[in-house]
């Protein structure tokens, strides 16, 4: 595999060609290819992408990424001992910076998902429907190894953070919740009281239902965290380990945390064994 590497942009992306290089040779071993292929690959700016966009696609505004395919079918092929061209990928990396900040995670994992992204639709992946977007995406995930995007301490920093939104005249017990998704975004929650004390609503049960409500669905959440002032790493109460075995995947990661950055790792399933769920119902 050979890769032509471009940057058109500031000289810090050059960085790219080894981590571009290292992804497409992940790519091609998980999809067992082993074909000498040549990909072309130019990072531009807006301004460059937003020109190809119309005149390839009729799409007149920037975008993150485009790739064309040198071949209509990958298997059409080549000459013996000639690397041929897979096609070329071009990236913007004014947009890569731009959505690295949209959802929370670093310029490299951005860089790398659109690369991976770029490489699928040069080997015939596309998502024009739901079930070919859920094949690419999910291979996506699995190239790319990063079902969870973000450090644990982060996380509980942002549980952390979310106190201050908390609402808790009458016990003044503020807690704090953050939920990662999988492509990255977060949604926080604090505790909400209210002088009718059983209408008090809890951190983490906020944050899940802010996360359904901006349409986010339960195979997309990777994690929560939940911190308070306490002693040791603060536990999620029973309703809530209740609504967290419903609405969270079974395996997704439940951060325990306190103010003194203490965490405890466990999982969905273990935090809450026998749970009621929708089966008992039947
Ligand atoms: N609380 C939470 O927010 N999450 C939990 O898992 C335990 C309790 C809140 C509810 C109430 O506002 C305060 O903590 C004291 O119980």
């Amino acid at each position: 595999m050979e890769l032509d590497f471009i940057n058109n942009g500031p000289k810090k992306y050059d960085c790219y060609e080894d981590i571009f290089c290292s992804l497409a040779h992940k790519v091609f071993d998980y999809l067992k290819i082993d074909t000498d292929y040549l990909i072309d690959v130019s990072i531009v700016d807006n301004k460059t992408i937003h020109k190809i966009n119309k005149e390839y696609r009729n799409v007149d505004r920037p975008t993150d990424v485009i790739s064309f395919a040198f071949f209509d079918d990958v298997n059409e092929k080549s000459l013996p001992g000639v690397p041929s061209s897979l096609g070329e990928i071009i990236i913007s990396f004014e947009k890569a910076e731009e959505q690295a900040v949209q959802y929370d995670h670093s310029a490299k994992r951005e860089f790398s998902f659109l690369f991976v992204h770029g490489m699928l639709h040069l080997l015939g992946y596309d998502h024009m429907n739901e079930e070919d977007e859920k094949e690419m995406f999910s291979l996506q995930e699995k190239i790319l190894g990063e079902r969870v995007t973000m450090e644990n301490e982060k996380l509980v920093e942002l549980a952390i953070d979310a106190r201050k939104r908390s609402y808790s005249p009458y016990s003044h017990f503020a807690v704090g919740a953050a939920l990662l998704t999988k492509s990255g975004k977060t949604y926080i929650g604090a505790n909400i009281e209210n002088s009718s004390y059983p209408l008090c609503m809890c951190a983490e049960r906020n944050a899940i239902y802010g996360a359904y409500l901006d349409g986010v669905k339960k195979e997309e959440i990777v994690a929560l965290a939940i911190a308070a002032d306490t002693d040791g790493p603060c536990s999620p109460c029973g309703a809530c380990r209740q609504v967290i075995s419903e609405l969270l995947p079974k395996n997704a990661k439940i951060l325990m945390a306190n103010l003194k950055n203490e965490i405890k790792e466990t999982t969905t399933a273990e935090l809450l064994p026998f749970a009621f769920s929708e089966d008992d119902l039947k």
